[in-house]
């Protein structure tokens, strides 16, 4: 048995360089996170965290180094696989559907899961987001900003994801629930 560190990584970034046209951004980042690790990447505005985590995702693509999900090499693998092989996404700015209900946007949250089940809500999502289950019925867009914060990560969860990615997660919601 392996001793507790040198547990496996979960997520291991290599190398990586990202570019916006000529504009460097990601300048040969490394980064790993291992199996109940929680690790947060801090820094100024414009500094690349967004960048990092689209470029995790598959939303933008390396010019160089490579992203690693349990070994497995995600070179060229589709945000959508990445979101089926477990890696759940919370981008900054929420990105809700507006004109879709609390309900219908949790529920959509199940496509990214690994196996099809049964159309329904866990009661976890509730213990964590009491305010979220008096509102199934209300338009996304109606909610307030730190409401559709918390719908996003809800949706996120509701993929079962082994690895969460959340893109400023506390924007906008109140102490008592980022605690
Ligand atoms: N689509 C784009 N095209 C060109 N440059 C971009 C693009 N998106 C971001 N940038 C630039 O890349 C740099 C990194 O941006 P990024 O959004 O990753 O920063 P951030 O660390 O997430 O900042 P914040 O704390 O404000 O969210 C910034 O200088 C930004 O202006
Ligand atoms: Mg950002």
């Amino acid at each position: 048995m392996l001793p507790l560190t040198a547990k496996k990584e979960m997520l291991k970034v290599v190398g990586v360089n990202v570019y916006y046209g000529e504009s460097h951004i990601l300048r040969d980042v490394d980064i790993q996170v291992h199996p109940g690790e929680m690790v947060c990447l801090i820094g100024r505005n414009g500094v690349g965290k967004t960048t990092l985590l689209k470029t995790i995702m598959g939303l933008l693509t390396p010019r160089q180094g490579t992203i690693y999900f349990r070994d497995r090499p995600l070179t060229g693998i589709s945000t959508d696989k990445r979101a089926r092989l477990g890696i759940g996404y919370v981008p900054q700015g929420r990105e809700i559907i507006p004109r879709l209900t609390v309900k219908e946007n949790l529920l959509l949250g199940l496509e990214a899961g690994k196996k099809k089940g049964k159309k329904e809500i866990p009661s976890e999502i509730f213990e964590l987001f009491p305010d979220l289950g008096q509102m199934l019925s209300r338009l996304g867009g109606n909610l307030s900003g730190g409401q559709q914060q918390q719908l996003a990560i809800a949706r996120a969860l509701m993929g079962k994801p082994q690895l969460l990615v959340l893109d400023e997660p506390t924007e906008g919601i109140q102490p008592s629930i980022i605690l």
